[in-house]
């Protein structure tokens, strides 16, 4: 069975071909992203317009490159997965008018896919048979939940941010303190370079609840900047110190409370050794499974979206291919774990 994920949400045009190998196993035959960072780094932050136009000018040539590559013939498709939501209206609207054109011309089932639910399922690419339930930790520019996974394709979110996502914190500090996009990785090689800075944020506390707040350190972070007495590095050091304890609480409380047989870590921010470290051994403590993908999964890809359709696809019922199906939309907000288009979600 092959499968193709497209992905447009925010700043990476990816599309990528699986093939299930049997039980739980997806091998990735190609997973494609072309990177339009440069495109919004004299902005300092993603430029909705520009996201929307750059998707545009590259997802055909990744397409004809991904046939290159693997030889791929539309018509040997089985499934597509393309994500519709949540993420920028417009870049979304680039990824889901490519899939339902393909999905139409070549009678291939095309799946909405969520574009969390992708990263989660980044997991299952990483580790097929891993235990449920599981715990995940989505950390990534647009969003930070925390999400109980009962099986494949069965999420239910615990928590989530009630404001600024971290990742979003992670580059609006890094950009305040006078580092170039990508924010995240740049911040913490800064902080990376001072053991024990001797500022301190607290971070929030939003118990018994298991939602995060970012917004109030960005702030302390920013304007302990601007007052002048601290470096860069240290500004940098004491944000991420806070913003990992605050992730690694509110992971440990649901941790205790809901006895996971797995622990994931998902999204672009998984991608920070510190907080990798952090949960890594807050597993070992606990005796569970830790999985977090490698770097390229944990960023946005296609090879996640097209797993995610995958499972959610086995979980239902194969679908055929029906015009009906084309008819979702882009949806700018869409929590995981919530039906998938206007008629179910009215049902
Ligand atoms: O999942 P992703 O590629 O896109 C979204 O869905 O948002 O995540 C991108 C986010 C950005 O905010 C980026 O700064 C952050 O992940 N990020 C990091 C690191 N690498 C990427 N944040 C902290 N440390 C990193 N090493
Ligand atoms: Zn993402």
């Amino acid at each position: 069975m092959l499968i193709l994920g497209i992905e447009t949400s925010c700043d990476e045009t990816s599309v990528a071909l699986l093939e299930h190998t049997g039980g739980n196993r997806l091998e990735i035959r190609a997973n494609l992203i072309a990177s339009q960072i440069e495109a919004h780094q004299l902005f300092g932050g993603v430029v909705p317009e520009i996201a929307s136009r750059k998707h545009l000018e590259a997802v055909t040539p990744l397409f004809r490159l991904l046939k290159e590559e693997t030889g791929l013939e539309w018509r040997d498709l089985d499934l597509i997965g393309v994500t519709s939501g949540p993420g920028l209206s417009g870049a979304l609207l680039v990824g889901i008018a490519a899939g339902k054109a393909l999905s139409l011309a070549s009678r291939v089932p095309l799946r909405a896919v969520n574009h969390i639910a992708g990263h989660i399922s980044s997991t299952f690419l990483e580790k097929p048979d891993l235990g449920f339930p599981m715990l995940c930790l989505v950390v990534s520019g647009g969003h930070s939940d925390l999400v109980l996974v009962r099986d494949f394709g069965q999420f239910e979110r615990l928590g989530r941010t009630r404001d600024d996502a971290v990742g979003e914190g992670f580059d609006k500090v890094a950009r305040a303190i006078g580092l170039p996009l990508p924010g995240g990785p740049n911040l913490e090689r800064a902080a990376r370079t001072i053991e024990k800075p001797t500022l301190r944020f607290t971070p929030s506390n939003l118990e018994p609840s298991f939602d995060f707040s970012f917004s109030g350190l960005k702030t302390a972070a920013t304007q302990g900047f601007a007052k002048g007495n601290s470096s860069r590095e240290e500004v940098a050091a004491a944000f991420q110190i806070a913003a990992i304890k605050q992730l690694a609480k509110q992971t440990g409380r649901a941790i205790e409370e809901f006895q996971p047989k797995t622990l994931g870590l998902c999204g672009g921010v998984a991608a920070n050794g510190a907080l990798r470290a952090r949960m890594s051994s807050m597993c070992a403590e606990a005796s569970i499974e830790f999985v977090v993908p490698e770097p390229v999964l944990c960023t946005d890809n296609a090879a996640m979206i097209g797993a995610a359709a995958f499972f959610d696809a086995r979980r239902t019922s194969f679908p055929v291919f029906s015009v009906e199906d084309l008819s979702f939309e882009a949806r700018s907000v869409w929590p995981v774990g919530s039906p998938e288009n206007r008629r179910e979600r009215e049902a």
